[in-house]
């Protein structure tokens, strides 16, 4: 077993910092090579000094990750940013606006910065995000950027509490700080500024587009692709998938189906007395963003033969939702979903 620090009273969207013990412990792992699983306000990641190039080995080995996929970096603050990457203008507004919170700005890497060359799987871009609260702390006291991407298998759904990272690496982690619950729930949005102002959105999340408007042009470059032509990293069709499968927009589940409700026009006893999870019974669309993942573990967990999710208004919040549905849906009929599970037979 993983060593496991419960930190529950930790708030996550105050950006908590750890206590000094813990902090020094996850830290001397991390220098001395180290994984560590921490909390973020999005969700679990699973963090190594991106310095290292056996750490960083070990993040993609225990995630099954293919290398042609490059991890954020994590830094202590926009100081730390600027010596790894070029940040430019409107980087450094939005910058100033989102962090320290769920944006990832991927901008070109420094000639002289020294990251394990499998953090950016060869490009000449790098994400760097400045999230609050552990991994900032963390990443200032060894004074190295912390590589860290969503803490579960490859193709898999995000962790937003300890027991998700542990249940799916367990052994595979040194250890796992508990900060209780993640506050947003969905992985951070992923924009690149480019010089001219143009914002390309690459991941959709809590920062939404009416939130990036007053920083420059937007675009939206979040198509889904196929997982076997991969040009543009992170945006592989099947992802974030269920072991059974998963359909979205579904307006009366069948009574077997496992079924994610969402708001008082979906409430969660239309499945009967199938397993339910609720969003947000008042239709909340943060509050589902908080909660999606967790359901759809639940249900995976539960034994259901299949998911049937509500529809999800597609406004805010709610088309990132709809972006993690839609590739949880593909990932779980697809061929390279590995978990199915075995019925006893
Ligand atoms: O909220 C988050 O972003 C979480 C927490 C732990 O910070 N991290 C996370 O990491 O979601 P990960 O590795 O699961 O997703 C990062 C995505 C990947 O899909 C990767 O392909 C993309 O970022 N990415 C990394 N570097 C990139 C680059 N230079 N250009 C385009 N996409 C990049
Ligand atoms: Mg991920």
């Amino acid at each position: 077993m993983s060593d496991r620090i419960d930190l529950a009273t930790v708030n996550l969207d105050e950006g908590a910092h750890i206590g000094a013990g813990v902090a020094q412990k996850a830290a001397k792992m991390l220098r001395d090579g180290g994984l560590v699983a921490v909390p973020t306000e999005t969700v679990y990641g699973l963090a190594a000094d991106a310095t290292q190039a056996d750490a960083v080995a070990r993040i993609f080995a225990a995630k099954g990750r293919p290398s042609f996929n490059p991890l954020i970096i994590h830094v202590s603050g926009t100081d730390m940013a600027r010596r790894y990457g070029r940040i430019n203008e409107v980087a450094m507004a939005l910058a100033d606006a989102f962090w320290p919170g769920p944006l990832t700005l991927v901008v070109p890497i420094s000639p002289d910065a020294k990251l394990a060359p499998a953090v950016t799987a060869g490009l000449d871009t790098l994400a760097i995000r400045h999230a609050p609260g552990a991994m900032a702390q963390l990443a200032g006291m060894i004074d190295v950027p912390l590589a860290a991407p969503s803490a579960n298998s490859s193709g898999r759904t995000s962790p937003t509490e300890a027991a998700h990272v542990a249940e799916d690496l367990g052994d595979k982690v040194d250890l796992i700080v508990d900060g209780g619950a993640c506050t947003v729930g969905l992985e951070s949005t992923i924009v690149c500024p480019s010089d001219d102002g143009l914002i390309s959105i690459l991941r959709r999340g809590a920062v939404t587009e009416d939130h990036l408007a007053p920083f420059g042009t937007l675009a939206v470059k979040d198509k889904a692709t196929d997982e076997t032509a991969p040009t543009s990293p992170g945006q592989m069709l099947a992802h974030y998938a269920p072991s059974v499968p998963l359909t979205m927009n579904v307006e009366r589940p069948q009574t077997n189906q496992g079924w994610i409700a969402f708001g008082p026009d979906y409430p969660a006893n239309l499945n009967g007395d199938g397993a339910a999870f609720q969003l947000s019974a008042t239709g909340d669309l943060k509050e589902a963003g908080r909660h999606l993942y967790g359901a759809i573990l639940a249900l995976d967990r539960a034994g259901v033969a299949s998911i049937a999710v509500a529809p999800i208004p597609n406004s805010g919040m709610g088309k990132a939702i709809n972006d993690r549905l839609k590739r949880a849906a593909a990932g779980s009929q697809s061929p390279h979903s590995t978990r199915k599970r075995t019925v006893q037979s």
